[in-house]
């Protein structure tokens, strides 16, 4: 038995292989509503077709000034519930599980006049510089993080992951880079992380099923969070009950990122070895050998696959093909599948 493709529970959601469709923004909720298309449909029904044993849907704004672009999809209103249903279902209906990445773009929200961020430093030379958050405006946040979560658990959702990556919110209050705050919020790591802290205790009080967070493991800039931070974080995390770290990494500032297969696992091992807790591996990782090889030496739990799956969406059959496992197919493919 391979381990891609043994099953594997997390606080009573069982997934029946290890394959998480990595969230990926399509910027297509094209009536600038925040509410789902036809595509959006298309696009992750056709990877549960496809097998993958859980779909993580992409960033979706817990508040519209926190959207990347205006086509961002949302749950900041009860109107986005039945389409997420409505999804939900037909995921469900090939035996995939489902959960919903919720963020907030803070600095990195490109289509809005007024931007925020813990302190006022733009992304780049090109970019709007944000207005430093008020301790009302950060409760305004945490609470928006809360309704989205309640909102996940009425649609049916499998679990949520909290984005606290790619420089986005969460991120520019964990990273020093971005975050020059005196207040409770800003300063030690302790209070860096706070912010994170109150959003994942919130959603815990309305969220009762797995919740998974994706952290940046690797700034790749000086004065940045350390390893030694990182592991810190993921301490926190652990005590506070979430169910896995998803460890990607960069996107705090505008640097260029040397890729290479398998080029975030390093840091994605470490944590799950040295604090014990469950990870996910993402980044360049392309075949069903490398996957098996990831988990077999315990250097993560699940394996998150993002590009390869908009290339092919049945990249889990090629996946078993390579690892010679028998895939159970839809019973629609059988013939096909053989
Ligand atoms: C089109 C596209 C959109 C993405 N959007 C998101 C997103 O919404 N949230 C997120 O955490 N990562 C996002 N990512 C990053 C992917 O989830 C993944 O971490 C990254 O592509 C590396 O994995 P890969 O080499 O398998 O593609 C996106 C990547 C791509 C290619």
């Amino acid at each position: 038995m391979t381990k891609l493709f043994s099953p594997i529970s997390f606080k009573g959601m069982t997934l029946k292989n290890r394959v998480v469709m990595s969230p990926m923004c399509m910027y297509s909720s094209i009536n600038k509503d925040g509410s789902l298309t036809s595509f959006h449909y298309t696009h992750y029904i056709s990877r549960a077709v496809g097998q993958v044993g859980l779909i993580m849907v992409e960033a979706t704004a817990v508040e519209p000034t926190g959207r990347i672009t205006e086509q961002d999809l949302g749950i900041w209103n009860d109107d986005h519930l039945n389409g997420f249903k409505g999804l939900i279902e037909q995921i469900h209906s090939y035996g995939t599980k489902v959960g919903v990445q919720l963020a907030h773009a803070g600095r990195k929200a490109q289509d809005e006049p007024v931007i925020v961020s813990p302190s006022p430093i733009p992304f780049d030379d090109k970019s709007k510089v944000p207005s430093e958050l008020d301790k009302v405006g950060i409760e305004s946040i945490i609470t928006k993080f809360k309704e989205a979560a309640s909102r996940a658990n009425l649609a049916g959702f499998d679990m949520i992951e909290i984005h606290a990556a790619h420089g986005y919110l969460i991120n520019q209050f964990l990273s020093p880079l971005t975050n020059h705050r005196t207040d409770e919020f800003g300063g030690t790591r302790e209070n860096r992380f706070r912010f994170l802290q109150e959003i994942i205790k919130q959603s815990k009080q309305v969220f009762s099923g797995p919740i998974f967070v994706r952290i940046s493991t690797d700034e790749y800039q000086d004065n940045g969070n350390t390893m030694e931070d990182f592991l810190y974080y993921a301490n926190k995390l652990k005590e506070l009950g979430v169910d896995l770290i998803d460890c990607s990494s960069g996107g705090v500032v505008p640097v260029r990122i040397q890729a290479y297969p398998g080029y975030q696992i390093k840091r994605c091992e470490q944590i799950k070895q040295e604090i014990g807790i469950p990870t996910g591996a993402v980044g360049l990782i392309t075949t069903g050998i490398q996957a098996e090889e990831i988990l077999q030496n315990d250097r993560a739990d699940l394996i998150f696959i993002g590009r390869s799956l908009l290339k092919n969406p049945y990249w889990v059959k090629q996946a078993a093909d390579e690892l010679a496992h028998s895939l159970e197919a839809p019973k629609q493919y059988e013939r096909g599948w053989k």
